[in-house]
């Protein structure tokens, strides 16, 4: 009842947001925001469908990208919400990953983001027109898979709205990626930018061990301790059983920090690493 509830309150959101749109009426704010905190909210909302399917859901941002920027918040979630809402529903196994890159600062910030996954993927012939309003890519994948064939829609020209474009690249069978960009008035300058990269300057070649059998995590949090200044090792599991009596490379060298990923199937013997 609760689920009718919200699907009916969503699909009546879409049509009112539509005719915004349609009629020149949606006005976009201009307030100061934080963009990782908008994204990492965006992707909450998403984490139980996420996890309910058994999909890993993860986002990076690499490390130039400003973040403090003035645009619209809460739209630029929506949109986020609708493309990796999608890339969940339209993926059974695998994992769905936001990405943010600059593309370039002056006059404003222009960010490009990629929404990918690893689900059923669209055919050529339809990749156009998805975009159209209340158009579905097979009309058997509606009475499937639920919704109106808005989300695409809104979200195209809520991205127009913000000065940018939105595309998809895409391979039946293996996966989805859409990309769009959006300009945003930035809060700081390049060198407020660079500086707060080493602000944190004690975690200097920081060693640090990653274990995490996510490849995709293993690159992000890689990155993120890069930009931190300190060294990272990535490793994909820890010893297996079998090799007890064996140190594995990576651990010959002292860690300051561990990054250990709980879920990790092949991290069994985590008592070579000292408290
Ligand atoms: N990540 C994706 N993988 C495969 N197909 C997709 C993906 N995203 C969108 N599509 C296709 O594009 C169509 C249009 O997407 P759109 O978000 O506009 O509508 P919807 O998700 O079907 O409904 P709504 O968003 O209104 O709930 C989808 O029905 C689907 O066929
Ligand atoms: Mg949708």
């Amino acid at each position: 009842m609760k689920f009718s509830a919200d699907s009916l309150l969503q699909i009546i959101n879409d049509i009112l947001d539509f005719s915004k749109v349609e009629v020149g009426k949606m006005d976009l704010e201009q307030e100061p925001f934080n963009l990782r905190e908008t994204l990492g909210l965006a992707l909450k909302l998403l984490a139980v469908r996420a996890h309910e399917k058994g999909l890993e859901l993860a986002y990076r941002v690499a490390p130039d990208v400003p973040d403090t920027l003035r645009g619209d918040a809460g739209r630029l979630r929506q949109i986020i919400v609708n493309l990796a809402g999608n890339a969940l529903k339209f993926t059974e196994r695998g994992e769905v990953v936001v990405q943010v890159e600059m593309e370039s600062f002056s006059p404003q910030v222009r960010l490009k983001f990629a929404i990918s996954d690893t689900g059923i993927g669209i055919v050529k012939a339809h990749q156009a027109r998805i975009f159209d309003a209340f158009t579905q890519a097979d009309g058997s994948t509606t009475r499937k898979f639920g919704g109106t064939g808005l989300g695409l829609t809104i979200s195209s020209r809520l991205v127009e709205l913000m000065g940018g474009r939105i595309w998809v690249e895409s391979e039946l069978e293996k996966g989805t990626t859409f990309y769009f960009t959006a300009a945003f008035k930035c809060q700081q300058t390049v060198a407020e930018v660079q500086d707060s990269l080493f602000a944190v300057a004690f975690l200097n070649s920081l060693p640090v061990l990653v274990v995490d059998d996510n490849a995709t995590f293993r690159k992000i949090l890689g990155e993120m301790l890069d930009a931190l200044g300190m060294t990272p090792t990535l490793a994909d599991s820890g010893p297996r059983r079998s090799g007890r009596s064996k140190r594995p490379p990576f651990l010959t060298r002292a860690f300051r920090w561990y990054w250990l990923t709980p879920t990790c199937p092949k991290w069994t013997d985590s008592h070579w690493l000292p408290n």
